[in-house]
């Protein structure tokens, strides 16, 4: 890791432990993209941006300047002084006049990496990172423009921000204020963006980038069940072995676009940041405003070095807390088991017949506090329902521990009914337009979390839940879009702030529960996995990654959302068969098999299921605490995907000194007439000798990668059959 300036030749070079990325300047004022790839030496390379090698020669004919804005490969680049391709930066002013040109001014280069005023992002010590901040300023209107680029020691990852000052004397307005723009040379390039619905979340979505703008995006307050703030370039040949690979992740939970503009030169930007649709930040003299950090890897080692960069940096570098680096305990969590059905009697049935099998937590789900008894009332009146649960949480919870389990509890502080106490004493408390009719969505409304008097509400009646009893888990949920924006505390020239500013509020509420309650396990859920981020990731280890608890559409699930985000981190757990969304039945083994590469748990009536279910539970449980080590802390290696070839999928973790390794395979259909599937193993020490105790044989690891395993077809004997197998280095 290494930053350098360079006064010969006016460029940045910035080097992780395999890439180079390089920045020049250019008339001593224009700040351009040369180059961004596998590591290479530091070397006079202007040429790539298209101007002469020699700084100190003119390159911008100052009579005609139009061609140059509308062709250079601009670091940061602006609207309105005729640059037409998609722009970074979009500001007007108190006149109504748009336009920017931020010029070169100074730069620094120092150790560590500054945290980032109210929002989430990724962190290193003065040991582990070094940070390069180049100052730009705009004459006309006085903004001052700070692009910051960290990079790291132990990771490939360069994680970049922009900040913008009002230097002036009068108010600036920014209409569009992206985290990362990335021009890429002349090439063809695949996109990925992974897409989706309710229950069907990040799909992965590969096509090639074509000229004009393809778009992933969110504008429902929340980074999505349709969408993800996350975009991959790649050579066309990429797959998860080979191949370049360009990818930007927003550290984000809001509205946010990731796109590429292809131009008509063939070069594409990328580009990702806070979505400026609905977006528009006044700037007083003196302010600043903090965009959201962007994580960008490239990656020559295909998909699956991409995603192994992204699971290394959000394990070190930007999840925290009690649970950063350790197991969590086996849950149990009653939602598909009882729904609103339950009372204290009843989990006390599920808790006691759980913690004889090992089960480690009861968390009871929606449903435990005031009128609910469905989804249609009661989500803002967070006082416990005595009659459902007689002797309150106190009561509940010492029974929960005295089996020896922890407790947990479900929470959606966001929101408010229209049939609720609260709602009825506030009913301005709910984010609304004036004289139109609110929407609700589930029978809900949104809490106005920008305005004070309101997050202190949710804050004090979280704060008193919690210190009530000894809760050691909360599942954070957020269940609709946010819809007619309008905020009693902004005048009109400030309501394009609102998503954002609603998006702050959620952080600062998630910063005070981690830091009051450091010990608590926190679970972010948004119907689902309708908010899986990095923003979310910095408050919680694990997220909840879909309501979809089919094991077979788990599959596919699981490895969109894995393609970026740790193992660790994809809530998941074994649920009843018939499975209540898909009507499919997949065996418990399996259904276990595919829950335990992920946090792993059980969301089911453990007092309904067979003798021969129950029996497993125990095994499964044994299985989770042999192997979670190595799932959490290892690397991992796609091997077949059922989202692509409609028939088996199998996935490798390899402990990080190659000695271990846990094989998953499940053949989804059963395939008549078909010898085997010769599977080819990653990531082994291809020198070692490797035991692989379910074929009682022994292979070297060049020969396993290679030459690969033959697994023979009557293993799998009917659909969704599914093995874990062990795999050993012998020393
Ligand atoms: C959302 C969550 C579910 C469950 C319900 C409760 O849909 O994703 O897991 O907690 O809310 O209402």
């Amino acid at each position: 890791m290494s930053i350098q300036y360079c006064e010969k030749c006016m460029s940045f070079f910035l080097h992780t432990p395999n890439t180079t990325y390089v920045i020049g300047i250019v008339n001593g004022k224009y700040l351009g993209h040369i180059y961004y790839g596998k590591k290479i030496q530091n070397q006079n390379l202007r040429h790539l941006m298209g101007v002469k090698a020699d700084p100190s020669a003119d390159n911008i004919n100052p009579g005609d300047t139009g061609i140059f804005y509308d062709n250079f490969p601009f670091e940061y680049n602006f609207r309105g002084i005729g640059d037409f391709r998609e722009c970074a930066l979009d500001v007007h002013t108190m006149q109504g006049h748009h336009g920017a040109l931020c010029e070169y001014r100074s730069h620094r280069i120092f150790k560590g990496k500054p945290t980032l005023k109210s929002l989430p992002a990724t962190f290193g010590s003065v040991a582990e990172c070094e940070t390069l901040e180049i100052e730009l300023f705009d004459p006309v209107i006085s903004l001052t423009l700070t692009l910051s680029y960290t990079v790291f020691a132990d990771n490939d990852a360069i994680c970049r921000h922009v900040r913008v000052r009002n230097s002036g004397s009068e108010p600036v307005y920014l209409d569009r204020v992206l985290s990362a723009h990335l021009y890429l040379p002349e090439n063809a390039y695949d996109v990925i963006t992974l897409h989706g619905s309710w229950g069907r979340e990040r799909g992965i979505c590969r096509r090639p980038v074509s000229y004009g703008i393809s778009r992933a995006y969110s504008s429902r307050g929340v980074s999505s069940h349709q969408a993800q703030p996350f975009i991959a370039v790649m050579s066309p040949n990429t797959d998860q072995t080979a191949g370049e690979v360009y990818a930007m992740n927003l550290v984000y939970s809001g509205n946010f676009i990731a796109q590429t503009d292809g131009l008509v030169n063939d070069d594409v930007i990328l580009q990702i940041g806070i979505n400026p649709d609905d977006f528009c930040w006044k700037l007083e003299p003196g302010e600043y405003f903090t965009t959201p950090e962007a994580v960008m890897v490239y990656s020559a080692q295909g998909l699956g070095g991409m995603t192994r960069t992204f699971h290394d940096l959000y394990r070190k570098h930007l999840i925290r807390g009690k649970y950063k680096d350790c197991k969590r305990p086996v849950l149990l969590n009653n939602w598909e088991a009882t729904y609103f059905d339950f009372n204290t009697e009843k989990l006390l049935d599920i808790a006691r017949s759980a913690s004889q099998r090992g089960i480690e937590m009861l968390v009871m789900d929606d449903g435990w506090f005031g009128n609910r008894f469905d989804d249609h009332r009661a989500l803002g009146d967070w006082v416990v329902n005595e009659e459902k649960l007689p002797g309150g949480l106190p009561y509940l919870v010492s029974e929960v521990n005295k089996l020896g389990m922890k407790f947990g509890i479900w929470f959606e502080p966001e929101m408010v009914c229209p049939d609720s106490d609260l709602f009825r004493a506030h009913p301005d408390w709910a984010i609304q337009v004036p004289n139109r009719t609110n929407t609700t969505l589930r029978w809900q409304y949104v809490l106005d979390i920008t305005r004070p008097e309101v997050l202190e509400y949710v804050w004090n009646r979280l704060y008193s839940v919690l210190s009530s009893a000894n809760i050691e888990y909360v599942k954070w949920d957020m269940n609709r879009a946010l819809t007619n924006i309008g905020s009693q505390d902004l005048p009109a020239d400030r309501i394009g702030e609102f998503y954002h500013r609603y998006t702050l509020a959620v952080y600062e509420l998630q910063g005070r529960l981690t830091s009051e309650f450091p010990k608590l396990l926190l679970e972010n859920c948004s119907s689902g996995g309708g908010r899986f981020d990095p923003g979310m990731l910095y408050y919680s280890p694990q997220i909840w990654c879909s309501d979809d608890t089919d094991a077979i559409e788990r599959l596919k699930i699981q490895e969109g959302t894995a393609l970026i985000y740790p193992l660790s981190s994809i809530g998941a757990h074994v649920s009843v068969c018939p499975n209540h969304l898909t009507g499919r039945s997949v065996p418990f083994e399996t259904r276990g098999h595919i829950a335990m590469l992920g946090t792993f748990g059980y969301e089911l009536d453990i007092t309904k299921l067979s003798e021969e279910d129950l029996e497993m539970i125990p095994k499964q449980v044994e299985m989770y605490h042999e192997s979670n080590d190595l799932v959490r802390g290892g690397d991992y290696y796609r091997l077949a995907s059922y989202a692509e070839n409609h028939f088996v999928d199998a996935y490798i973790v390899v402990s990080k000194d190659k000695s271990r390794a846990l094989l998953t395979m499940v053949a989804v259909t059963y395939r008549i007439n078909h010898r085997a599937f010769l599977l080819r193993l990653q990531g082994l020490d291809p020198n070692a000798n490797y035991y692989i105790p379910a074929m009682d044989s022994h292979f070297t690891g060049d020969a396993l990668m290679n030459a690969g395993i033959f697994i023979p077809s009557p293993w799998a004997g009917g659909d969704y059959r599914s093995f874990v197998w062990k795999i050993e280095r012998e020393d």
